[in-house]
């Protein structure tokens, strides 16, 4: 089977990559205080915050060293060393320091004030990184935090995300080679081979013969894995090196009017190749740390080699079966984001203000995609044929993507007709599961980065099925790795539960089950009814919002419990587990989402006066099911809760015998998108009344990009 990607294409089969994050600021031709940078670093490691992080680090420029310590041989630190340096450069000066960012921010500024670093020293051009670690090789501490050295004179300069699976092999032959670790990661074999490289060709060919892409590019010849790096140099002042191979890594360029600074747009990576404007170039893992500088910025594929000098960007591609790599150009892109998304604004938490913000969000992800009663998905028109003739669709995810796709599951059945199987990522893959090239893969991920959900991806490509990705990142390895799909465009999402692109997917997801189904006479109407549902529903969701104080109530009366479950059933089995798994992550309280028809065969055990017991008895098909589970619920004395449609309070709870949260009703496969909101405001409050981290819960990070 030939398929066409929905996006960019390129990139190699990945393997697991670590929840880190990179930042990088280089200012050409525009003065700017060391203060400043040091600042713009701080900042664009406090956008990356919310994936998760045990400690962080950040590279700047040293004083130049005086004519007095180049004689004596001495590091811009007073230690007398060997350097090799040219004869003009100091070596860069690291920070790095465990755990939270304003540790390091602290520790910076004690330790520049300790060494008389004058901050007020002015650049006009300078190249700084930062990088935040989730510790996989070694301990969180300084030393094993990056940017990683080549040794003493911080030569050569590493921030990584990824893993390289071959580091013990180099680390051997560096040993064997003289060199010394101070680090137990495998990010350290990286600088260290840069700066054996340089020092053999440097040895071999005499001085300034190797250029700094020349050596990044041999670097990346020895090395295996899933990798993005940026490179800083003491031999190449002033010059940054990104490249990759499976993590995520984004450049950003603003150039700088003469008049008043502002940002003016690029179109083409060509036009940054000649001119000397005043200009600001970032790296990023993340375009959340980009958008507060530019619009204007670049997906860096696989194999790319991205090399700022003199304010100037060249991109070459790596390829291993050639000497020299070929020169590309690439247009830039402009980003869909606006800065606002990045920022808490009046909420006091981003969970709380994701939560607010889904009338927005959903708009958003239907923006242009609801047409004169039909829906059209660009991404996925060239297939929907395929889709349609495969013998079955599994949906594939992991967490709260997991239960969107599960939400999606009845109606994609309903409209389509063709049976839907679900997979989570990691047990698929445990149990190797079968799947096939007569099978439409549709794998779900909010970041598009989850480790179990593209190893997924990489089997059931090996296995020749259609893979159809359905997520929140342009540029993640999800899209680009993908056949074709859908991006749920719900804006950048920060707070470590995810809320609002929980119900932007259940809306990609009711949008391709009505693409896929649009063949068919007979559900003609049912569509139509789906379709105006869909286009009410931000209305609906803003007035569900309205129960937040209600749910603020609920969560006062709950904050001492132990445990809590949700039962739901049909479209709302998703519900039940969704609900759950969001009181459990932030709330830290037990909670288990259960299938109401189970109820019988086990749960009903632990029914007693203590345990509180939330029912979504929502008006579909299922609702009298649910009126005899709460019967039966109530006959044992349960501590009922009941999520009912607007109007059903007598008939779900006679005489004011338990709890009710009345929302208001959609078409019933749409439901779940207004049911799940005041689970979420109950699980916001249950965190904030009980004291814990709202939006970095403990032990979670934003993208679990580990196995
Ligand atoms: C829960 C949550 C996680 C993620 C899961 C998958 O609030 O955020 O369960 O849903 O880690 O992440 P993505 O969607 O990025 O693949």
């Amino acid at each position: 089977m030939k398929h066409q990607r929905w996006s960019m294409c390129g990139g190699v089969g990945r393997s697991r990559g670590k929840m880190c994050g990179i930042f990088a600021y280089l200012n050409y031709n525009v003065a700017r205080e060391r203060r400043y940078i040091l600042e713009v670093l701080f900042n664009g490691l406090r956008r990356l915050e919310y994936r998760g992080y045990d400690s962080s680090g950040i590279a700047i420029d040293a004083d130049l060293r005086s004519p007095v310590a180049i004689d004596k041989g001495e590091g811009n630190d007073g230690r007398k060393e060997a350097s090799r340096l040219p004869y003009n450069s100091a070596p860069p000066l690291v920070f790095r320091q465990e755990g939270k960012i304003e540790s390091l921010v602290r520790s910076v500024y004690s330790e520049v004030d300790a060494m008389d670093l004058n901050l007020e020293k002015s650049f006009s051009v300078h190249a700084g990184i930062a990088h935040t670690r989730w510790a996989t090789h070694g301990v969180p501490s300084p030393r094993n935090s990056h940017p990683q050295s080549s040794g003493a004179c911080n030569e050569f300069l590493v921030v990584h995300n990824g893993i390289i699976t071959n580091y013990e092999v180099l680390k051997e032959t560096l040993i064997r080679h003289g060199f010394t670790f101070e680090s137990e990661t495998d990010t350290e074999v990286i600088p260290k081979l840069a700066k054996f490289v340089f020092d053999k060709a440097r040895d071999e060919e005499g001085e300034q013969t190797v250029t700094f892409s020349q050596v990044v590019t041999e670097v990346m010849r020895q090395l295996e894995g899933a990798y993005a790096l940026i490179f800083k140099s003491a031999h190449y002042p002033n010059e940054l090196i990104a490249c990759k191979r499976g993590s995520t890594l984004i450049l950003g360029v603003k150039e700088l009017s003469d008049d008043k600074n502002s940002g003016k747009l690029f179109h083409d990576v060509k036009a940054l190749t000649k001119d000397e404007k005043p200009k600001e170039l970032f790296f990023s893992s993340d375009l959340c740390a980009i958008v507060e500088h530019t619009k204007n910025y670049l997906a860096i594929e696989d194999n790319e080699v991205v090399h700022i000098k003199d304010g100037c960007v060249s991109i070459l591609k790596f390829d291993y079966g050639r000497e020299k790599p070929a020169s590309v150009q690439r247009a830039l892109s402009v980003l869909e984001m606006e800065v606002e998304q990045i920022k808490k604004g009046n909420y006091d938490h981003f969970m709380q203000k994701e939560i607010h913000e889904q009338p927005h969000s959903l708009t958003t992800t239907m923006r242009g995609r609801l047409k004169d009663n039909s829906v059209v998905l660009g991404g996925l028109k060239d297939h929907l044929k395929t889709i349609r003739h495969s013998r079955r669709i599994i949906f594939i995810g992991c967490g709260t993507s997991y239960n969107a796709a599960l939400a999606a599951r009845p109606f994609l059945e309903e409209l389509s007709g063709i049976p839907v199987t679900m997979e989570l990522a990691s047990d698929l893959l445990d149990r190797q599961g079968p799947i096939y090239r007569e099978d439409t893969a549709v794998f779900v991920s909010q970041s598009g980065e989850t480790a179990d959900t593209l190893l997924a991806l990489e089997y059931a490509l090996g296995n020749g099925a259609l893979c159809v990705g359905v997520t929140n990142t342009v540029g993640s390895t999800l899209a680009r790795r993908t056949h074709c799909g859908v991006h749920i465009n719900a804006g950048c999402e920060i707070g470590v539960a995810s809320t609002k692109a929980y119900t932007s997917q259940i809306v990609v997801m009711a949008m391709m089950a009505l693409a896929i189904g649009a063949d068919k006479i007979s559900t003609q109407a049912r569509r139509e009814a789906i379709i105006n549902g869909l286009s009410d529903l931000p209305k609906k969701v803003a007035e569900v919002l309205k129960l937040d104080g209600e749910m603020r109530d609920l969560a006062k009366s709950l904050i001492d419990t132990q445990s809590l479950l949700v039962f739901g059933r049909g479209y709302n089995y998703a519900t039940a587990l969704e609900g759950a798994l969001k009181v459990k992550e932030v709330a830290l309280m037990h909670s288990e989402g259960l299938l109401a028809g189970e109820m019988k065969h086990g749960p009903l055990a632990l029914v007693d006066e203590t345990l509180p017991i939330i029912v979504i008895a929502t008006h579909d098909a299922c609702f009298s099911k649910q009126q005899s589970v709460i019967q039966q619920l109530h006959a044992r004395k349960g501590r009922l809760i009941v999520m009912c449609s607007v109007g059903d309070a007598a008939s779900v709870c006679p005489m004011g015998s338990c709890r009710v949260i009345e929302v208001p009703q959609v078409a019933d496969c749409l439901q779940p998108v207004i049911n799940i909101i005041p689970m979420q405001l109950l699980a916001y409050h249950l965190t904030v009344l009980r004291g814990y981290d709202v939006d970095q819960p403990r032990n979670l990070a934003k993208s679990v990009t580990t196995e």
